[in-house]
């Protein structure tokens, strides 16, 4: 399972990036929101951190398809490998069918059911992206959606990958491994959490200690 990075703040990413292990950056218009900049100049600040090979997911704020197309035109430009992220409704997933016949590569956003998931990749997204932690929140499972997604997407044969986002803790990330997601996009707090066990912590502070008695030349 690959591991994205859920945010647009330059320090979190520049720190993720140099742990080798993440391969892509997403972002949504909440996230833009929180680093006071304009839109094109945070996707250029990530895009000139990560490298041309790296995914950015960049959102269109437009509802209707027409301008929602026109936007992941302008977006696109701004990165080699720009993932066009369009929100769950009639006319985006009209866009995305347009925006997929032309060989742009779309991720469908805010998805919530297997329904949402079966339109999106019938549209012909690149990816769709199912919000397990806010499902969690008002008293679903959301591992059971994307568990539930991926069975039909595996059975139906269809080519859309499941980028898991809402991710809020390491368990979300040890369950979306286990179901099978193909992408995990995962908050720098989260990624940081990762890595942590006592038995790991009071480990190597013993090797340490221990060290110290080793005689040295
Ligand atoms: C992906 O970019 C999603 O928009 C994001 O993971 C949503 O996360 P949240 O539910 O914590 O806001």
């Amino acid at each position: 399972m690959k591991i994205f990075i859920d945010t647009a703040n330059i320090n979190d990413i520049k720190s993720a990036f140099e742990l080798g292990i993440i391969e892509g950056v997403t972002t949504n218009p909440t996230i833009i929101s929180k680093e006071g900049k304009k839109f094109e100049d945070a996707i250029k600040e990530i895009a000139e951190i990560v490298g041309e090979d790296t995914y950015i997911f960049g959102e269109v704020v437009s509802l209707d398809a027409e301008n929602m197309i026109k936007e992941a035109y302008e977006i696109k430009k701004l990165h080699k490998n720009m993932i066009i992220k369009i929100p769950m409704c009639k006319e985006g997933i009209k866009a995305v069918s347009k925006l997929s016949k032309d060989g742009v590569k779309t991720c469908v956003t805010l998805c919530f059911s297997a329904a949402q998931a079966i339109l999106a990749a019938n549209a012909g997204a690149t990816y769709v992206a199912p919000f397990l932690g806010r499902v969690d929140d008002i008293g679903g499972n959301g591992i059971h959606l994307i568990q539930e997604i991926m069975e039909i997407f595996e059975m139906q044969g269809m080519d859309t990958q499941i980028v898991a986002a809402s991710t809020r803790h390491p368990l979300h990330v040890i369950e979306l491994a286990k179901a099978g997601a193909h992408v995990a996009t995962v908050p720098y707090k989260t990624i940081m959490q990762m890595f942590e066990h006592p038995l790991t912590t009071n480990g190597l502070a013993q090797f340490m200690k221990d060290w110290e008695k080793v005689p040295k030349a």
